[in-house]
């Protein structure tokens, strides 16, 4: 999604604005531009396209002098990627300029009535409004201009505006939309994301909605949208520099992936004390869990997919049924939800459109909200009834693997402890859980130590057009989420099949050598998966299959095996996972592509 950042301080802004974007990349963008208040002027230099188009333009920023300037990539909603469209956008006398991530719900009514007013329109965003309607606000209390937009307008907003009139301060505004709040020393920082300031400062304050931050060189204040002062805390971020660099991997993909191992361990451990399974986090909540009767898991993308895999591993282990929803579609299926009901949302970035309006859906039913999410601080933390972290770090890449990862781990915990509640696992059944869950990171290790055999398999499907992914049960639900991965970065049509339902029509697309991967980790479905193996290979398929240590009868009708090590039954995603992440990743860099930024998509959909 789109990127903002804002510096105020001693030294030259635009530079520090470039660099604070670049570290923004990851959000998706399509085109890029800066503001910057030279003491007299406010100078505007945007272009279409990559950020280096901008550099290049503006001569690294030499060409844009001044102290006071924001920044923002724009990642298109309303009006095509163009030099008009992109931010900064300004009122007619360049006296005010704003960048906005979110959507103006009611822009177009807005435009209409400014339109009335006199004021003259030159892009086909949304954002414009915001320039004329701060101008026309502007008395000469910025606050209060803002303050009288803000109460105007319906939709999402993360706002960074300067005035001439103000040469001291640089304006902050959210709803909705993230945003943060950097404390350097002399010089003062925002942010849609905290890798953009950090290798200035560590000291950030998380600016909550409907808050206006006025930020000074030594000054910040903030206040509410009754325009009263209020304390904010200020945070330490922990993140070091290179967890938002790529570690000397070609990706940040690859970085990500390699660092599974970690995230996992670090994902588990707050929950595992003196061998139990612990959710301080739900230790107070009003929900009875051994009184549950079902349980929802709402979400998008491979967050999605997580939860989809929670749902065989909670029902199997915890005898509740478990229903699995887009949240776009749940967000507008009038989901019949009541008190005593449990929503879980599961989202990396905490900031999904779709994923966060479910929230309020599920709560507006008198639903319980659990939000499983990766980004401290993010919005549905905060609208959530309860939040349980992943602990996966920042996620770079736009195709998630570590956050994913740690998701799965989340949902196992909650499974066991479910099934605690329920009274339907043995206590030698949780302590064999517990252990098993336990090794997952070093096996892990083991299947990443295996990556340049899968990148010599990988680099024979470059130029496939068509790869399909078939499992049965926890199996079909690590399909889903390899034949996404694939999808996503390489561009290749990928689909994933319950392997029984292949023969109900999509095995007609089997041809000469189409790829199958097959996924055989359950042990009692095995036989079955072998027998679909055996239906697409007489249609000429060529089948790699992914199963696990030692079940060598596969090599009877597989062409190529991926052996994973044993693990519990409920815990095979967490390995075979790890192949097709591989296999997905090795394809798309083996086709020359920008693996970490895939075309048309974003790390994270801010709006719907
Ligand atoms: C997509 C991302 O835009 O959104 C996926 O590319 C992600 O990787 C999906 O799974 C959901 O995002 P989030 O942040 O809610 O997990």
């Amino acid at each position: 999604m789109c990127g903002i950042v804002g510096y105020i301080g001693k030294k030259q802004a635009a530079p520090i604005l470039l660099d604070g974007l670049s570290k923004l990349e990851y959000r998706g963008y399509d085109s890029a531009g800066m503001a910057v208040f030279d003491g007299e002027n406010i100078k505007i230099e945007k272009t279409p396209g990559r950020l280096k188009v901008l550099e290049e333009t503006t001569h690294g920023g030499e060409l844009m002098p001044g102290m006071i300037g924001i920044g923002h990539t724009r990642w298109a909603t309303h009006g095509v990627p163009s030099t008009e469209n992109a931010h900064p956008h300004f009122n007619a006398s360049r006296s005010i300029a704003v960048v906005h991530n979110g959507i103006i719900e009611n822009y177009i009514k807005l435009k209409e009535k400014m339109i009335k007013r006199g004021y003259k329109f030159v892009s086909d965003t949304d954002t414009e409004v915001l320039a004329h309607m701060l101008d026309y606000y502007y008395k000469g209390d910025p606050v209060e201009a803002i303050i009288k937009v803000m109460h105007r307008v319906e939709g999402s907003y993360a706002l960074g505006i300067i005035f001439t009139d103000c040469p001291d301060d640089v304006f902050a505004v959210r709803k909705d939309s993230p945003l943060v709040i950097g404390k350097g020393e002399g010089e003062n920082f925002i942010a849609s994301d905290v890798p953009a300031i950090l290798k200035y400062t560590r000291n950030v304050y998380y600016i909550q909605n409907e808050e206006i931050a006025k930020i000074g060189t030594d000054k910040i204040e903030f206040f509410n949208i009754d325009a009263e002062p209020i304390e904010k805390e200020l945070h330490r971020v922990e993140w070091d520099m290179n967890a938002a660099e790529k570690g000397g991997y070609e990706f940040f993909m690859m970085k990500e992936m390699m660092e599974q191992p970690k995230v996992i361990r670090d994902t588990f451990t707050p929950h595992i004390k003196n061998n139990e399974i612990v959710f301080d986090e739900l230790k107070d909540a009003d929900i009875d869990f051994s009184k549950l009767t079902s349980l929802h898991i709402v979400a998008c993308g491979s967050a999605y997919h997580a939860g989809f895999t929670g749902k065989y591993v909670i029902e199997k282990m915890a005898r509740v049924p478990v229903y699995v929803d887009l949240a776009s579609e749940f967000r507008y299926r009038n989901p019949i939800l009541g008190e005593g009901d449990v929503v879980v949302l599961i989202s990396q970035s905490g900031e999904t459109a779709d994923t966060k309006a479910a929230i309020g859906e599920a709560k507006a039913k008198g639903a319980k909200t659990i939000a499983i999410v990766n980004a401290k601080g993010s919005s549905m933390t905060r609208e959530a009834d309860y939040t349980i972290y992943t602990e996966a770090g920042p996620e770079i890449s736009v195709a998630t693997t570590k956050a994913y990862s740690a998701q799965l781990i989340i949902l196992y915990m909650l499974a066991i402890k479910l099934a605690e509640e329920k009274g339907t696992l043995k206590e030698d059944e949780k302590k064999q859980l517990i252990s098993d869950l336990l090794r997952l990171p070093e096996q892990v290790e083991m299947v990443l130590n295996n990556k340049e055999r899968i990148q010599k398999f990988a680099n024979r499907y470059i130029a496939a057009k068509d790869i399909f992914f078939i499992g049965r049960g926890i199996d079909y639900a690590i399909a889903i989420e390899g034949a996404l991965k694939l999808k996503e970065i390489s561009y290749i049509h990928a689909e994933a099949y319950a392997a029984g339902e292949l023969k109900h029509g999509t095995i007609s697309l089997i041809e000469e050598n189409t790829l199958v991967n097959a996924v055989l980790t359950q042990e009692d479905l095995y036989d079955k998966t072998i027998s679909n193996i055996r239906e697409v290979k007489s249609r000429g398929a060529f089948v790699m299959a992914v199963t696990n240590l030692g079940h060598t009868k596969i090599e009877e009708v597989a062409d190529y095996v991926v052996y994973i090590p044993e693990t519990n039954k409920y815990f095979t995603n967490t390995l075979a996972i790890i192949p097709l992440q591989l296999f997905g990743y090795f394809v798309s860099a083996g086709k020359g592509y920008d693996v970490d930024h895939p075309r048309n998509l974003a790390k994270s959909v801010t709006v719907e």
